[in-house]
């Protein structure tokens, strides 16, 4: 079927990127070492299945027509384009990560460029395609689903290299959205495995406005959500290769904080004592409150919000019903 022959292609390609790394001048001299260079391990390297795609243009393309694949298919997962009749690699000259599905399949490829250009993407990712539905992928799962039950929770990074970073530092139930924002259907996977996420974003604007939608969207799936900020300009991968794995676990176990807390040390900042600026915090928290499912767990929330914000309960469930009439 057109499925499985999609399938064979992306395990083949996944199997020439590392053999192009491993086995050739330029593939160690440019990608595995772009990859030692970051800190990774040769055994993490590998469990990953890394890989590298020559810069000469067609060696993968040529390669995969010697074998028989059709251009068709080839195409079709993004992995050679055509232009001016003439059929090329996409991800030329890039390091390669293959995304698994559940099960270990190849379903795509994220290709990091090695230049540091502003106007080249530094990722390029396979398309979406019958085999690739991105939405309902989460790079890193098939590994980390064993921990994520184990430990009842999953950690939720925005990069492929966050994943392997933690992974590397002994912190396994991890995974990203990587190469898109995250989805309901991500988070529904998810759920398969544990109703608790831990958000671990880019310590930059970026990333805090996301871990503000990725609030949202875990708490209207009925999941717990909690919250680890990273000091400006640091991911988990570059905090990770600044400290030790035991100060990474302890620097993750004294920044977990519940959303209550972490949007108010995001909104108040310095200006805790504003009355206008808590009310407006105030009404933010409710309003991700009203969109939790279940209305025990809204109404411990707001027995919560209530204690903390020494405000009565009373005017938290007018307003939490006002936010439901009008979201709803
Ligand atoms: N991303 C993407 N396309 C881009 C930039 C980013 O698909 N042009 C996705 C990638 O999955 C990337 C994630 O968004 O891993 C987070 O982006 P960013 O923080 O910029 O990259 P890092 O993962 O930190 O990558 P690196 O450490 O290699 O710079
Ligand atoms: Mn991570
Ligand atoms: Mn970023
Ligand atoms: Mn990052
Ligand atoms: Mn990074």
């Amino acid at each position: 079927s057109e499925r499985e022959s999609l399938h064979i292609i992306n395990e083949f390609a996944k199997e020439h990127f590392k053999k192009n790394m491993t086995g050739t001048e330029e593939g160690k001299s440019i990608g595995l070492s772009y990859f030692v260079e970051r800190g990774f391990r040769p055994d993490i390297i590998e469990k990953f299945q890394l890989g590298y795609c020559l810069n000469s243009g067609t060696d993968f393309t040529d390669a995969a027509r010697e074998k028989g694949y059709k251009l068709e298919y080839l195409e079709k997962v993004g992995l050679v384009k055509t232009k001016d009749d003439r059929n090329f690699d996409f991800f030329r000259g890039r390091v390669m990560f293959p995304i698994h599905s559940v099960s270990g399949r190849v379903l795509g490829f994220g290709g990091r460029t090695l230049f540091t250009d502003k106007k080249i993407a530094k990722y390029f990712n396979s398309p979406e395609s019958i085999i690739y539905n991105k939405s309902e992928i989460l790079y890193g799962l098939y590994y980390s689903k064993g921990d994520i039950i184990k430990y009842d929770n999953c950690f939720l990074c925005e990069g492929y290299t966050d994943v392997i970073s933690m992974y590397q530092a002994g912190i396994q139930n991890v995974v990203s959205s990587s190469g898109t924002s995250l989805t309901k259907e991500q988070i529904r996977l998810i759920k398969r495995y544990t109703n608790n996420v831990t958000i671990l974003y880019d310590g930059d604007a970026a990333g805090i406005k996301a871990s503000f939608r990725g609030i949202d969207l875990i708490l209207q799936e009925g999941l717990n959500v909690k919250v680890v900020l990273f000091p400006d300009g640091e991911d988990p991968d570059s905090y990770s290769k600044k400290v030790s794995t035991s100060e990474l676990e302890n620097y993750i176990k004294e920044h977990t904080q519940d959303f209550i807390s972490f949007k108010a040390d995001i909104l108040l900042k310095d200006d805790g004592d504003d009355p206008l600026k808590r009310a407006e915090l105030i009404k933010d928290i409710v309003h991700s409150v009203g969109l939790i499912p279940d209305s025990i767990t809204r109404t411990v929330f707001i027995q919560k919000i209530a204690a903390e914000f020494q405000i009565q309960e009373a005017v938290l469930d007018s307003e939490l019903l006002k936010i439901r009439k009008n979201t709803l």
